[in-house]
């Protein structure tokens, strides 16, 4: 599929203070002239702070980065997580159209998008809300059919379960994610079969859903506030440095022990073997010289 810049541009792209921060924390991750691998997670940042991937977010990002303008575009026109277009306030939902989902009804949750939201993908809804679009496999095809929604996986999809999905998430409501049908994870709808220790003391949601639930992240963009910025090695290179330093010592110090009595041990075995060997000639036993043959009459 190619995948264009929106025609619409907005005039200009910069982070917010809590983004800056923390995209700088990004790119002290890698080493002096090797910037240019932390750009994935700014766009992807620059992402979450608009919604979706502008192209003055783009070159913001290349600036930063000391990339030209073009390598930025390649990476963030190659992945599809980036969302060139605008996309709904509320949630963009992303409908799995590949061969378990397609079998198991996409196309009717298409159909339900195409009604309920735009015609066409890529496309918001009237009241700014939603877009929608349909996705490769999402490797959750044991739930087809299923839907991301924010950040989170919808599964076991009916049209009539996601009808009243998006009727919720446009209410404000944030509904549970995972199964749909009341399965826990992708065990079998009449029930575990096996390893039906598993059954006692789980939570209430599987790992996902229940993270989903705890954190309260589903359709909440990432703004810099949910973790502390994590990089514990800025304005500490010195003692860095000195730690490598006393480290790189104390190896070569062990280094040097250890070949030290590696000669030891070998000077030890030469001189063992040397005397075993001077030994064991001294006690071998003289050989008496053969007595010359006697000639033969018939010589
Ligand atoms: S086919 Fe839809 S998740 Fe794999």
């Amino acid at each position: 599929m190619l995948r264009r810049l929106h025609p619409v541009q907005p005039a200009s792209f910069a982070f917010t203070p809590a983004n800056l921060e923390w995209a700088k924390g990004q790119i002290s991750k890698y080493p002096e002239g090797r910037q240019a691998s932390a750009i994935i997670p700014l766009l992807w940042r620059a992402q979450e702070q608009e919604g979706w991937l502008t192209r003055p977010a783009i070159e913001y990002v290349a600036d930063m980065l000391g990339m030209a303008y073009i390598r930025a575009l390649e990476v963030a026109t190659f992945y599809f997580m980036f969302q060139l277009a605008p996309v709904g306030s509320v949630a963009h939902v992303q409908i799995c159209g590949t061969t378990s989902c397609m079998i198991c009804g996409a196309e009717e949750l298409i159909a339900v998008c195409k009604e309920l939201i735009a015609p066409a993908p890529h496309t918001l809804s009237k009241d700014g809300k939603f877009s929608w679009e349909e996705v490769e496999c999402m490797g959750a095809c044991a739930n087809a059919p299923m839907a991301q929604i924010g950040k989170d996986y919808y599964e076991d999809l009916t049209p009539a379960k996601l009808r009243d999905l998006i009727a919720r998430f446009s209410k404000g409501e944030v509904p549970v994610p995972g199964p749909q049908n009341g399965r826990y994870a992708a065990e079998p709808l009449s029930g575990l079969t096996s390893l039906k220790d598993f059954e006692s003391g789980k939570k209430q949601y599987n790992a996902s859903a229940q993270l989903a639930v705890d954190i309260g992240d589903t359709v909440k963009r990432i703004d810099g506030t949910e973790v502390p910025i994590l990089t514990p090695w800025l304005g500490k290179p010195a003692k860095s440095a000195a730690k490598t330093a006393a480290k790189v010592a104390v190896t070569a110090a062990a280094a040097a022990v250890a070949v030290a009595a590696t000669d030891a041990a070998v000077k030890a075995v030469r001189k063992t073997t040397k005397t075993s060997e001077a030994k064991a000639e001294s006690e071998a036993p003289v050989k008496k010289p053969r007595a010359p043959r006697a000639k033969k009459d018939t010589e």
